[in-house]
């Protein structure tokens, strides 16, 4: 199938969180979308048919989304969808996020990070795209030396695990890679904690097993499916002890895509630049978990246990960047990403599994 080339973007790992949010204002905003993905991390759907969250897109917006089920390690089936279509750029979610998990498998977050992204690179340079957008995350900073975190803030330094140091490498990569060729344009998005879901409740995070992160252990304990949250640490210099996070919601971050393709289009100037999206407001644990009660009604039991290793007291961003480079600055409040989740997770108490 040939689609127009100014008009179909690529999204590896398309059917996972982030990516599968970002369908939607692309979609909204006149894209055609492809996604490439090979389900280690997301809800594969029933015999014969796509992905689950694929599915739920189609629902909510109306258009078709071509799918193709494709481990970006396999570099001859990526370069095969790259021969069925004229991509305009590409986005790039697809990888392994778990900090923790990054510790215990390092090697498997190289291989999938990393050489998943060179693999990419490699097929994109062979067919001529060479506009990106990557998925990158505010732990390439490591524990904050200032703050708001501003892009100017140094990268790389005393990072604790394989996750961060993969997301730094590709960084890396990519600047190299744009150096030695002034064809490339790379907009890298170091996102900050990106939660919520659609407001219809009918996309959402998904996480296989126990979450890694706040919200969604939030919302998992306000329906019931766990009976309590722990709070790591509220010994730290905060407003109430607790860690401070900023949180960004998933819809306003998928928006944010969106601005940095239609960026890409039509940048004259080439080359890598990182953008922080974040709100650039940071919040606690507990205004968190206060915030998530008022909106679901419900109590969240929570104790507070020791701090875990690699945390740091407060963490936000400096989003202004953002505003003058890309037009983009984030729209929804604490109260929308709480509402939404909760939407979602009343909905779907045990995510998509069910509907496998
Ligand atoms: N969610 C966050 O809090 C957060 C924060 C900062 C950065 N990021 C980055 O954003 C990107 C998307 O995150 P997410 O939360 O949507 O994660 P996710 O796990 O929900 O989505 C990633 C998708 O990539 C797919 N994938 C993994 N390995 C693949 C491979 N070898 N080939 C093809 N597909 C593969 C998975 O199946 C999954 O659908 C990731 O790169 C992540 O590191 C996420």
């Amino acid at each position: 199938m040939n689609t127009t080339k100014s008009q179909c973007v690529l999204l590896t790992g398309g059917a996972g969180y982030v990516g599968s949010h970002t369908i939607i204002p692309l979609i909204e905003s006149g894209y055609e979308v492809v996604v490439l993905d090979n389900l280690s991390n997301a809800c594969k759907g029933l015999e014969g048919q796509k992905p689950v969250p694929i599915t739920k897109v189609e629902e909510l917006t109306g258009k078709e989304v071509t799918f193709y089920n494709v481990d970006l390690l396999n570099s001859n089936s990526v370069s095969e969808v790259f021969d069925k279509h004229d991509f305009c750029c590409v986005i790039h979610f697809a990888g392994l996020k778990a900090v923790g998990e990054s510790c215990h498998i390092p090697l498997t977050y190289y291989r999938v990070n990393v050489s998943g992204s060179i693999n990419l690179l490699e097929v994109m340079k062979a067919h001529n795209v060479k506009k990106l957008v990557f998925s990158s995350s505010s732990t390439v900073y490591g524990e904050p030396q200032f703050l708001p975190i501003t892009e100017a803030h140094s990268v790389g330094n005393n990072l604790l695990n394989g996750y961060a140091k993969s997301k730094y490498y590709i960084e890396g990569i990519l600047q190299d890679l744009c150096n030695s060729d002034k064809d490339w344009s790379v907009i890298i998005l170091r996102y900050f904690n990106p939660v919520g879901a659609h407001p219809s409740g009918n996309l959402g995070e998904d996480p296989t097993g126990i979450p890694n992160n706040l919200m969604p252990f939030v919302a998992q304990v306000a329906v019931g499916s766990r009976p309590c949250l722990q709070v790591f640490g509220n010994d730290y210099d905060t407003v109430d002890g607790t860690g401070v996070r900023d949180y960004l919601h998933i819809m306003d971050l998928a928006e944010g895509h969106v601005s940095a393709v239609k960026k890409l289009q039509t940048n004259n100037k080439n080359g890598a630049v990182a953008i922080n999206l974040g709100t650039g407001n940071g919040y606690s644990v507990l205004q968190v978990i206060d915030m998530f009660s008022q909106v679901s009604g419900r109590k969240i039991p929570y104790e507070i246990v020791g701090r875990r290793q690699g945390d740091c007291a407060s963490s936000y961003c400096d989003a202004s960047f953002a505003k003058d480079y890309l037009g983009w600055e984030a729209k929804r409040t604490l109260k929308e990403m709480c509402q939404d989740t909760w939407k979602w997770q009343s909905l779907y108490p045990q995510g998509f599994s069910t509907l496998k």
